[in-house]
């Protein structure tokens, strides 16, 4: 018996492994603005993830020979502490990393415009602190919300969201033990304002009917959290209150 078929994915009301129901996400908080020294910064929780997001630029460009006569570099760097995982995490980049810090630049790349900053680079680094599944989704909402934090032009926030199949039913948002023993993981990354899909990978197998409904609840979910991810910025950056007319008070002569 393989070791996918020991594991058991839900209780006995239908729940999953955290108590959650098959469509819906893990709780989700947002903060912009938390580190002082970055020009625009983000932090998430969403469920056992935690992840830090520091933005620097756009700046000077160094070495000089990478500048880009007609647009901004973006550089994404994702990185896992060594506390992150249960087991320690070797502190030198891994493959893995190199492989989300590319994915998460082609998904933020398209939504910058970069042709106003020519020859100058936009740094994103995404530092997880605590790890548990869809960490590369997390670090791409943190991303984006950094990004407008640092005041980087974009057509619209990136938002991420994976789905995935366990247990042999489709479900929202995977964590760590759902992706590690269930039967695929799909991140999506989307831009939820012109409907446009960013970053879509999988790991495991769907059949076409399966993957069609993953990428919709993906879809779904990666929605609301964008509702979450606007909610977060109005709340850094409140709009002043309409200055009240002042009252003419007539003095009788
Ligand atoms: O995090 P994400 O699902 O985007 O990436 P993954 O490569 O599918 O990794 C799944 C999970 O495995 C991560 O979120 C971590 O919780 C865990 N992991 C780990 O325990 N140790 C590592 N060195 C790398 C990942």
């Amino acid at each position: 018996m393989s070791k996918k078929n020991e594991v058991s994915f839900f209780d006995g009301k239908g729940l999953r492994n955290d108590g959650r129901r098959l469509d819906e996400l893990r709780p989700i908080e947002l903060e912009v603005g938390v580190l002082d020294n970055a020009s625009g910064s983000a932090l998430i929780r969403q469920g056992g993830n935690r992840i830090l997001v520091g933005v620097f630029g756009p700046r000077e460009i160094h070495p000089k020979h990478l500048a880009l006569p007609n647009r901004a570099t973006l550089r994404c760097r994702y990185h896992m502490a060594p506390f992150s995982v249960e087991d320690r995490k070797h502190p030198a980049p891994s493959r893995r990393e190199t492989e989300i810090s590319k994915v998460i630049r082609e998904a933020l790349e398209p939504v910058v415009f970069t042709e106003y900053y020519p020859r100058t680079t936009i740094d994103v680094y995404i530092e997880v602190l605590e790890a548990n599944g869809g960490t590369r989704c997390s670090g791409i909402t943190a991303a984006s919300l950094a990004l407008a934090d640092a005041g980087v032009p974009m057509r619209d926030l990136v938002v991420a969201c994976a789905s995935g199949k366990v247990g042999g039913k489709i479900v929202l948002d995977l964590n760590d033990f759902e992706d590690k023993y269930g039967e695929a993981d799909m991140p999506v990354a989307i831009l939820p304002h012109l409907d446009r899909v960013l970053l879509l990978q999988m790991d495991g197998n769907l059949t076409p009917k399966e993957f069609h409904e993953a990428l919709d609840l993906a879809i779904e979910g990666s929605k609301r959290i964008y509702e979450m991810q606007k909610k977060a910025l109005r709340d850094s950056y409140p709009i002043p209150d309409e200055p009240q007319e002042e009252e003419v008070v007539e003095v009788e002569k």
